[in-house]
């Protein structure tokens, strides 16, 4: 059962931050005993296995080295850039910042990013990386948003299935910033609509 999270009061949001983010939506606590329950699902699967991490940059910073941290297993890491220019909270165009640099040819390789939204980046990565010939691919990611799917892919292992919400912070960012916070909040609305007056 993926949990699905629901938005806590701002009391919750620090001082500082009150005006620009709604409420936190996933608390630190929630989300270290969700990623151990993912590292022990992966550990079973890739269990007596030689695997590649294949991280996307930059969103999975915090999500990753959390999650590795709990994978006892032999593992290598390398990272993918991958950003898209954005309009908004919306994404446009997708374009590599970094290339893959381990082989992965007859590898299993474990494919990570932060959240699954409409489904693009994921789509795209996974068509990129099954060009290198890998033997198998698994999807890992902290948040996925199914009411937003555009292409169909999902994920084998998902921390929380989230509503429609433009959400910040455990390494998520808007505008590259909140990416620090140490919770997964929402934006107030009123960070990226233009102002109705
Ligand atoms: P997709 O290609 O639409 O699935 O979007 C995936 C990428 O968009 C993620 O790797 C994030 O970088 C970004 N993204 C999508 N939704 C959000 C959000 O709610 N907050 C922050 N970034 C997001
Ligand atoms: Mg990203």
């Amino acid at each position: 059962m993926i949990p699905k999270p629901v938005l806590q009061p701002s009391t919750r949001v620090p001082a500082r931050l009150r005006e620009e983010v709604r409420g936190v939506l996933i608390t630190r606590v929630q989300i270290a005993r969700r990623v151990r329950e993912l590292a022990r699902e992966i550990e079973r699967d890739f269990q007596g296995r030689d695997f590649v991490v294949v991280s996307l940059l930059n969103g999975t910073v915090m999500f990753l080295a959390d999650l590795i941290r709990h994978l006892n297993l032999p593992l290598r890491l390398d990272f993918m850039g991958v950003s898209s220019y954005r309009e908004g909270t919306s994404a446009r165009e997708l374009f590599y910042t970094k290339e893959l640099r381990l082989d992965v040819r007859g590898r299993d390789v474990l494919l990570v990013d932060d959240i699954l939204d409409t489904g693009k980046t994921l789509a795209s990565v996974l068509a990129k990386l099954r060009e290198l010939k890998p033997r198998r691919i698994k999807t890992c990611v902290l948040l996925d948003k199914p009411s937003r799917r555009v292409e169909a892919v999902r994920a084998n292992y998902a921390g929380f299935e989230i509503p429609d919400l433009f959400v910040i912070g455990y390494g998520l960012d808007y505008a590259e910033r909140y990416r620090n916070l140490p919770f997964v909040g929402v934006l107030h609305e009123r960070m990226y609509l233009p102002a109705a007056d």
